[in-house]
């Protein structure tokens, strides 16, 4: 089991209470999408994802964000229990959408940088480093189902 400090427990529910998912989400996942054009190939059904201003207009990309915000929500509010939490998710990538483990770990970087870029200077060593230890936690369980 995962051990988390008060100051990370508190940071953690502190950037996502405070968070725009429909801002964040959108994007983090078209900041994906446009650095690692292969991870395109997962959202096929989502129209057009032929540039930059395409990726970061479609509507689609900016629902399917906010979606998985939602979805790193459920891990905040139950940071005990981070992994069966995912367990559903976990076999919904791997056996249904069939997605390659490696790009969770992508997409939390994105994720990392758009939240720094909205904190400021409240992206503090310290912040950055709870922050990046969560998605590190959520990662691994999202990839549970593939061990
Ligand atoms: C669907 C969460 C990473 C591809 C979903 C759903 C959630 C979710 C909550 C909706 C499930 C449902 O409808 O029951 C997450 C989280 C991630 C993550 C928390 C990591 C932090 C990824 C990555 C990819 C991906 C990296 C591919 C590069 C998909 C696809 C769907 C999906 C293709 C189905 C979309 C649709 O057609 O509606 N994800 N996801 N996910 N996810 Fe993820």
């Amino acid at each position: 089991m995962v051990e988390w400090t008060d100051f990370e427990r508190a940071t953690i529910v502190d950037i996502f209470s405070k968070m725009q998912y429909e801002v964040v989400g959108p994007a983090a996942l078209a900041r994906c999408l446009i650095v690692y054009p292969w991870t395109q190939r997962y959202f096929g059904n989502f129209g057009n994802l032929y540039n930059a201003a395409a990726i970061s207009g479609n509507p689609m990309v900016a629902k399917h964000g906010t979606t998985i915000l939602h979805g790193l929500d459920r891990a905040v509010k139950n940071m005990d229990n981070i992994k069966a939490t995912y367990a559903e998710l976990s076999v919904l990538h791997s056996e249904k959408l069939h997605v390659d483990p490696d790009n969770f770990k992508l997409l939390s970087d994105c994720l990392t940088i758009v939240v720094a870029a909205q904190l400021g200077k409240d992206f503090t060593g310290e912040v950055q480093a709870a922050f990046q230890k969560f998605l590190a936690v959520v990662v691994s369980a999202l990839g549970r189902q593939y061990h």
